[in-house]
């Protein structure tokens, strides 16, 4: 079951870059929170330092007492185990084959027996649709079926919180279609708690329960998913509508100047709000669904 993560006043730089600051939020338990933000915003960093992989200067982020920005080695590293985390990148060890990856957390972190994690490893990989495919290495297989395996990976300790970086990147739009709708039904079946950062204006439209955003150096946007694909504030719009016209520019923020020079983009009418996916036949509901 997913536990709440609270983030209070969170400032992280490296050297004298500041990344983010003052960051403030909640992620309720159980619930899916989705992170945008345009490339180089912060948000692997934010990630990092949820999990206590990075030490932001400034705040806390509260897991269930721990502090993850200050906590000790010992308290960090037992706190750890309640998340699980899909890399960016996938991250898979080249030179194991898929079983061996997903089982790799349950060796090293549990004493369970080969067969106790023979039944969980073949259970997270028919969650993610990857059976079948236990002994092949992950540069025997495509794309998607990486980011597949990096999620069931994530997985396998019970994880309490989960963490996605892009788990869209690279996926054809078919795929991505399948990974909103897995998202959605890990949560029924798992009920953790999730962040996922996305560029994908689906999964952002139809997964999440709540949005934020991250733009000059500063968290521009949070609230409930609803709230953000009605937002009119310039940045999410221009975000969510994947539009040139607005404050955010190519390499870095536009300056007032050059906004100023542009024509107002004129938008065609309000769009129907999208529905957000529902987990699939069979699921339970999301705890979302229960609480309301
Ligand atoms: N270990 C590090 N040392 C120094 N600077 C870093 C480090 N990690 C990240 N940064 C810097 O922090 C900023 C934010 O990087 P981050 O990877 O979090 O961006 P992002 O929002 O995830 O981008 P993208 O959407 O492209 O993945 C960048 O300017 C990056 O260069
Ligand atoms: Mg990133």
């Amino acid at each position: 079951m997913g536990i709440e993560v609270t983030v209070e006043g969170l400032t992280k730089s490296f050297g004298r870059q500041t990344v983010w600051e003052d960051v403030t939020l909640t992620l309720p338990a159980g619930e899916i929170t989705v992170l945008l933000g345009p490339s180089g915003t912060g948000k692997t960093v934010f990630l990092k330092s949820v999990i206590g992989l990075l030490r932001p200067e400034r705040g806390r982020v509260l897991v269930d007492g721990v502090d993850m920005v200050r906590g000790s080695d010992r308290e960090l590293y037992r706190a750890r185990r309640r998340f699980g985390l899909m890399f960016q990148d996938g991250a898979l060890f080249g030179s194991l084959n898929l079983y061996d990856n997903v089982a790799f957390p349950l060796r090293e972190h549990t004493r369970k027996t080969e067969a106790e994690i023979r039944r969980i490893v073949l259970e997270r990989m028919e969650m993610v649709g990857l059976n079948g495919a236990e002994a092949k290495l992950p540069g025997e297989i495509s794309g998607g079926m990486r980011k597949r395996a990096g999620l069931a990976r994530a997985l396998v300790l019970d994880p309490e919180i989960v963490l996605c970086d892009e788990p869209d990147s690279g996926l054809d739009p078919v795929r991505t279609s399948y990974l909103s709708q897995l998202l959605v039904d890990l949560n029924a079946q798992i009920g953790a708690t999730m962040l996922i950062v996305t560029h994908n204006l689906d999964i952002a439209a139809t997964v999440p329960d709540h949005i934020g955003m991250l733009f000059r150096r500063r968290l521009v946007a949070f609230g409930s998913r609803e709230e953000l694909l009605t937002s009119r504030q310039p940045v999410v719009r221009q975000f969510l509508g994947g539009r040139r016209e607005g404050p955010i520019g190519m390499s870095e923020e536009k300056d007032e100047a050059q906004l100023a020079l542009e024509e107002p983009y004129q938008e065609a009418g309000p769009e129907p709000l999208p529905r957000q996916l529902q987990p699939s036949p069979g699921l339970p509901p999301r705890r979302r669904a229960v609480l309301r």
